[in-house]
This record gives C-alpha cells, sequence and structure tokens, in this order.
C-alpha cells in the first residue's frame, strides 16, 4: 500500500526547487506545424533512452500549446543548444508565441523538422509513443538521423536552479575503473593544480597515468582555446615505444627494455638504441615536447573517432601501428626549443613522481596556437614543470602522511 507523502512533496514550489538541483541541458524540440510552418519548444527533460532500438526520450506538459502543435507532425527533431543560443532558447520557450522561428535560422532534416543552425547536436526523430505520466507525457522517439553540428566549436548551453549557465573549464575525471583506482586517487590530488594551470594559461592541461600495458587519460581541466573540443577522458593509448616516453624515462633498465618491446622489434637494435639515447636526453630535461607532423595528425584524427565512442577497456590497434610508425625519439624529444624560432606544437608534457621517484603519471598541456616562438613555449613549459613539481610534492606528502599513520596504528 503507498503511504501518504510527506506535506513537503505537495508543496509545488518546494518540490521545484528541490528537483531544481538536478541540472540539465537544454534541447530545442522542432517539428512543421499542419500549416508548413515551424513549430517548437524548450525542454530541460530530454534524455537518451535506449541504443538498440535507438530510442530517446522528453516529457511535455499535458497544456503545452506548442507540444499540441508538435504532436501534429509524424516526427521532430531535437536540437541541443550551445551557450552561445541563450536567445534562442528564450524565443522558443514563450507561452503561447507563434512566431517564435522568426530570428531563428534553420535548415530542414531529413524528416522536414528544423535543424536549428549552430546547434551543438541534433537527433532527428520520428514519433514512437506519447504515454500519460500525471500532467505530462512522456514522449518517445524513434530515432532516424543524428550528427554533431560541424558548424558548431560550442560548448552546450546548460540549466540549474532556474538559471542558465556555462560548462566551467574544472576539470573532467573519468569514471571510477576498478583497474585504475590508485592512479585516480594520484589524479584527485592534481586536479586544483591542473584546474589553476589551464585557467592561468588559457590551456587544457590533462593527466596521462600507465594502467596495466595501456596509458590511459585519467582526467583533464581546461578546454582549449579557439572553441576546439576538450580532449576525451578515459580513452585508452597504446603504452609502447615511443608511447609514454615519460613514464619510462627514470625506470630501472628493465622496464625500460620491456617498453621498448611492446614498441621495437629486438632485432632492430639501432632504433632501440635510438629510443635509449632520446630516454636519456628526456630524462637530463625534465619534459618532452611534440610537434605537429603528418603522424600526428593522423593520430589525433583516429583519436577523435575513438573519442566518440566513450571509454574504452582496450586499447585501439589501429592506434598502436600510428604510434608505431611516429618517426622514432622525434615523437617525444627534440633537441632544442630555440627562443627566436617558431614552432607548431601539438602539446608539452612533465612528469610527476612519487615519494620514492617513480612516475606515476603525466601532465600535458594542450592548445597552443598554431605557432608559438621559442621564447614563449619555455615560458608555458616552465609553468608546466613547477606544478608537474607541486603535484609530486602533494603526492609525496599524503604518502607521508599515510604511512605515519598506519605506524601510530601499529604502535
Ligand atoms: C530551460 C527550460 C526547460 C524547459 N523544460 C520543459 C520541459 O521539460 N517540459 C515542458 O513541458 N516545458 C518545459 N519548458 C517550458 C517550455 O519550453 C515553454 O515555456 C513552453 O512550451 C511554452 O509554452 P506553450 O507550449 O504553452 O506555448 C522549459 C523551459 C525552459 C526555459
Amino acid at each position: 500500500m503507498l503511504t501518504d507523502p510527506s506535506p513537503r512533496v505537495t508543496d509545488g514550489r518546494y518540490f521545484r526547487s528541490v528537483l531544481g538541483n538536478y541540472p540539465t541541458g537544454v534541447a530545442a524540440i522542432t517539428a512543421v506545424g499542419q500549416g508548413g510552418e515551424p513549430v517548437g519548444m524548450i525542454v530541460g527533460t530530454f534524455s537518451s533512452v535506449s541504443l538498440d532500438p535507438p530510442l530517446v526520450s522528453f516529457t511535455p506538459t499535458k497544456d503545452s500549446a506548442s507540444f499540441k502543435a508538435l504532436r501534429e507532425s509524424k516526427s521532430f527533431c531535437v536540437n541541443i543548444l550551445g551557450e552561445q543560443q541563450e536567445e534562442i532558447c528564450r524565443a522558443l520557450a514563450v507561452k503561447g508565441a507563434d512566431d517564435k522561428f522568426t530570428s531563428v535560422r534553420w535548415r530542414p532534416a531529413d524528416s522536414g523538422s528544423p535543424i536549428i543552425e549552430n546547434s551543438v547536436a541534433w537527433i532527428d526523430c520520428d514519433f514512437e509513443s506519447i504515454t500519460e505520466a500525471g500532467d505530462h507525457y512522456i514522449v518517445l522517439g524513434a530515432v532516424r538521423d543524428l550528427a554533431i553540428s560541424k558548424d558548431s566549436p560550442d560548448l552546450p548551453l546548460l540549466f540549474f536552479q532556474g538559471g542558465y549557465g556555462r560548462f566551467s573549464p574544472h576539470s573532467r575525471v573519468m569514471p571510477a575503473a576498478t583497474d585504475a583506482l590508485e592512479q585516480i586517487r594520484f589524479v584527485d590530488m592534481a586536479r586544483d593544480h591542473m584546474e589553476s594551470l589551464a585557467a592561468e594559461l588559457g590551456m587544457e592541461c590533462s593527466a596521462v597515468a600507465p594502467v596495466e600495458n595501456f596509458l590511459v587519460r585519467l582526467a583533464s581541466a581546461g578546454v582549449p582555446p579557439n572553441g576546439g573540443s576538450p580532449v576525451r577522458v578515459g580513452i585508452r593509448l597504446p603504452f609502447e615505444a615511443p608511447m609514454g616516453a615519460l613514464l619510462v624515462a627514470w625506470a630501472d633498465p628493465a622496464t625500460q627494455d620491456r617498453w621498448l618491446d611492446r614498441g621495437v622489434p629486438r632485432e632492430n637494435v639501432k632504433e632501440r638504441d635510438r629510443h635509449r639515447d632520446a630516454l636519456e636526453r628526456v630524462r637530463a630535461k625534465g619534459w618532452t615536447i611534440t610537434l605537429f607532423s603528418e603522424g600526428f595528425r593522423s593520430i589525433d584524427k583516429r583519436l577523435e573517432n575513438l573519442a566518440a565512442d566513450g571509454p574504452t577497456r582496450q586499447p585501439d590497434p589501429h592506434l598502436s601501428q600510428l604510434a608505431a610508425s611516429l618517426n622514432g625519439p622525434d615523437a617525444y624529444e627534440r633537441d632544442e626549443i630555440l627562443s627566436g624560432e617558431t614552432y607548431q606544437v601539438r602539446n608539452v608534457s612533465a612528469p610527476v613522481f612519487d615519494s620514492e621517484g617513480n612516475v606515476v603519471l603525466y601532465l600535458t598541456l594542450f592548445g597552443f596556437p598554431v605557432s608559438t616562438r621559442g621564447d614563449r613555449v619555455l615560458d608555458i613549459v616552465a609553468r608546466l614543470v613547477e606544478t608537474a613539481s607541486r603535484v609530486s610534492d602533494a603526492i609525496s606528502w599524503a604518502g607521508l602522511r599515510k604511512s605515519i599513520a598506519s605506524a601510530e596504528r601499529r604502535a
């Protein structure tokens, strides 16, 4: 038997204010009305429901005039609005208006429903079902087609506690994976430092750690300038020569050999020696740099494709091939960066050590301008190395506190 709800539940304002603690994105549901005119409404209740079959949902209130017009159509399009589209959001949320699209630019999807220009992504659907649920309907849509808008480098618009907001450049950490718990603990100690550095430089700072034989990008802070998408966290990359050099540059020769075995055949003595020399220089210098090259462009393209699949359990074999074909030590080690020269920098990285001097992760900065003068590159590297060393200190202190606590428990 159902128990009577608490009086708090029947207080509509309180109900809303509690549920307003759950932030949402903002989607414009659009269709073509009976007279051929565009119709639409804003919802915060859009959700992905099922992959097989592909279904999505939203919940319009029963007294929505806009939904009345929308449901006359056989199909609708979900437009995920970007942070620059508050204006469009306001226009489509007006109650009872029939000229909502006057200043909205759009093109028809295959179904005819409007795809709003500069939306972050769109999902074209057929109405699958409309089910009553209290004073709302639950609408299921069968997805016909969908895409991320190429013309929009925007991040999504957010809605929280009755107000519009933006995705702020705080760090994102991958969801816990059982085989990476220790590494995530280290990354937690790095996050504040990564966020400050990313904000100060206006760049993106990510943390990569070894998990078994993979490199995993565990966290990232900040967003790249020039509107690029932030890097995806959770992706597993091949940890084999030449990838992940910083993690083995300070390791014992046996560990370095295993790393070389994974990337360079034993008989290729010359190439292995070149890597060993380069590792020694990395150790002397204390950081690495990669410049844009054909090889890295192919790797970045592949990473972009993989990102769409979300976190991966296995590294991608194609990515391993691309990594192996990188031009040996060129992939992480440049002899010298000259102040007066300009460079097309892909990223720079610096190691983070634990109290025993093992490299437990490395920090990488992305988002350099197309070409950067050497002196600026070196300034940025200095800030990165300083930050990595602060994180090393934090990790060492935490290790020390843990040992003291366990010694005290034993005493
Ligand atoms: C951020 C935001 C989220 C909204 N979410 C919903 C929703 O999930 N369901 C709904 O029925 N209305 C929602 N609305 C309200 C409608 O967009 C809109 O105000 C309404 O459809 C216009 O009223 P009308 O349809 O009666 O003309 C939302 C409005 C905003 C601004």
